[in-house]
């Protein structure tokens, strides 16, 4: 499969690599938007710092929110689509036991974890990358039941009400937010990773 290949070969299909970097740029302004409109109404005691937010006030934020929360999920929906059919997530994500995630982080601590192979993930990638699929997809569903709670009621329901879905919302953004910040170090410490994911090689 080409893109288990390395070495100057495709690691990345060009449909990864750009549903990747949109998804980049759809989360950021949902995460900063999504803050400012936490901010009006705190579940927790602390608000974000303003500089941290998008959209100036509520109702900037939300118009904001419900414009690329359009483009995360069609994305989304290309994406996990794409990972599914096309048996991507089989061939990188799996197999993963708890056994190799542990093995992999006892390397990781150690200076010890290979990054020759850019075609293959790591276990604590692995579960990192099926994490981080799970936590947009809770995300989405919540997020769809504080939109509509009317008309989505058994969805809401599900949650255990508006307030349940929205601790829901807000979790599921810390794992993603979380996941972010060791995603991007991890990039930056291995460069050719990024080029891989601009470049496809
Ligand atoms: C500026 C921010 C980001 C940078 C620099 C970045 C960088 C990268 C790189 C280099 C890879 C390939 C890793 C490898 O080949 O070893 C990758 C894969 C991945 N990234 Fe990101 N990323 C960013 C943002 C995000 C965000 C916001 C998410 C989701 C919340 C995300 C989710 C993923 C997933 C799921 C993969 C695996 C894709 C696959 O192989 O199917 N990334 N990222």
């Amino acid at each position: 499969m080409a893109s288990r290949q390395t070495g100057g070969r495709s690691v990345h299909p060009r449909i990864v690599r750009l549903t990747h970097w949109i998804n980049a740029v759809a989360m950021v302004v949902m995460i900063m938007s999504g803050w400012q409109i936490y901010n009006a109404y705190p579940i927790f005691p602390f608000v974000f710092p303003q500089w941290m937010t998008l959209g100036g006030w509520l109702g900037g934020a939300l118009l904001w929110h419900f414009a690329a929360m359009w483009l995360l999920m069609a994305n989304f929906l290309v994406f996990v689509v794409y990972g599914l059919l096309s048996g991507r997530y089989r061939a990188k994500l799996w197999p993963l036991s708890l056994r190799a995630i542990a093995a992999d982080t006892r390397s990781a601590l150690r200076g010890r974890l290979r990054h020759d192979d850019g075609g293959t993930y790591n276990a604590v990638q692995k579960a990192m990358y099926a994490a981080v699929l799970l936590a947009i997809a809770l995300v989405i569903v919540s997020g769809f039941a504080i939109w509509k709670p009317v008309q989505l009621h058994w969805l809401t329901a599900l949650f255990g009400g508006f307030q349940g879905a929205r601790l829901v919302h807000f979790l599921a953004m810390a794992v993603i937010v979380g996941f972010i910040a060791v995603h991007v170090v991890m990039a930056f410490l291995v460069p050719k990773s990024i080029r891989a994911m601009i470049l496809g090689r």
